[in-house]
């Protein structure tokens, strides 16, 4: 089950909307995402209560008779946000369970400087530094083309870190985050621009989400339908065997709010944990 962590203990560096974007990719592509925060605030959970569920959707944390969050079963990738501050004991936890961390980056100096102490956290830890949990670097709110686009890359090349491109500034992110909505579920009319960022982004990805895939298949990454299938219980980690399974997704099939970019079946997820659930024993503070 491949986990992809977003993370930067810098607070508003974009995590939120990145991790939120991953697992509507995801998604979109057919694949049962289950999109999770690590910390109290669960953020995340707002905005899928949000996300029209004509959509594809993207399950929450599922609640146990013992009123502990698990990835639901049948889910095939999970994505997790992390809150900003995340360091020591919480963060170890988390690179424990993760196949990747990206880490969403702002221009400034201060955001450099704040990265720059978290990936030397991550690069302590014996999972990132052996490269069983990959690390990248995406440039946020920032137009790749300029000198900060410029300065980005060069910091995260300088530190052996992946830099796979830069996300620019754009209303379009906030006000489709309100909407419940994310890059991925716009017309391509709308979202072109933005799409084509992500692609780098995507492809970096690929050999972690669809293994199988990105070995086998020379289609553009952003035109590429749903596979079943891609799920790889050999490859399972011990540590993440703790990320238990709880109940079944059923297939169904629904109807779409936007004209969206690419075609998928529909799931309906099972009812998710309830406000007040108990944060993952292994994720506690
Ligand atoms: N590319 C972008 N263009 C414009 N606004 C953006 C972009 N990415 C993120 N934002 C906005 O920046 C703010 C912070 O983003 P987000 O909540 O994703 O950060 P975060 O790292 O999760 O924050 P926290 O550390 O508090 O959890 C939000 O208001 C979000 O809508
Ligand atoms: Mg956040």
């Amino acid at each position: 089950m491949p986990v992809i962590a977003v993370v930067n203990r810098k607070g508003g560096s974009g995590k939120s909307t990145f991790a939120a974007h991953v697992a509507a990719w995801c998604a979109r592509q057919g694949h049962s995402v289950m999109l999770g925060d690590v910390d109290r605030q669960q953020s995340s959970r707002a905005w899928l209560k949000r996300r029209d569920p004509a959509l594809p959707q993207i399950a929450p944390w599922a609640m146990d008779q013992k009123n502990m969050l698990r990835v639901p079963t049948g889910i095939t990738h999970v994505v997790l946000d992390t809150p900003g501050g995340i360091h020591g004991f919480e963060l170890a936890r988390v690179v424990m369970f993760a196949d990747a961390i990206v880490m969403p980056v702002c221009s400034s100096m201060f955001d450099r400087e704040s990265a720059a102490a978290c990936h030397a956290e991550l690069m302590a830890l014996p999972r990132v530094a052996t490269g069983r949990c990959r690390l990248a670097v995406v440039g946020m709110r920032i137009d790749g083309r300029t000198h900060a686009g410029r300065v980005l890359a060069d910091w995260s090349q300088g530190l052996g870190i992946p830099f796979l491109g830069a996300l620019r500034e754009t209303q379009l992110y906030v006000r489709s985050l309100e909407r419940g909505l994310t890059m991925f579920d716009l017309p391509a009319s709308q979202s072109g621009a933005d799409l084509a960022q992500w692609a780098p982004i995507i492809e970096w990805m690929l050999p972690i989400l669809q293994p199988l895939q990105a070995a086998n298949d020379p289609a553009p990454i952003l035109t590429r339908v749903s596979r079943l299938g891609t799920s790889r219980p050999e490859s399972l980690m011990p540590a993440q065997e703790a990320l238990i399974h709880g109940s079944r997704l059923m297939a169904a099939s629904g109807s779409r709010a936007s004209e969206p970019a690419h075609r998928i079946p529909v799931r309906t997820l099972p009812r998710t944990a309830g406000e007040g659930a108990q944060i993952p024993q292994f994720l506690k503070r």
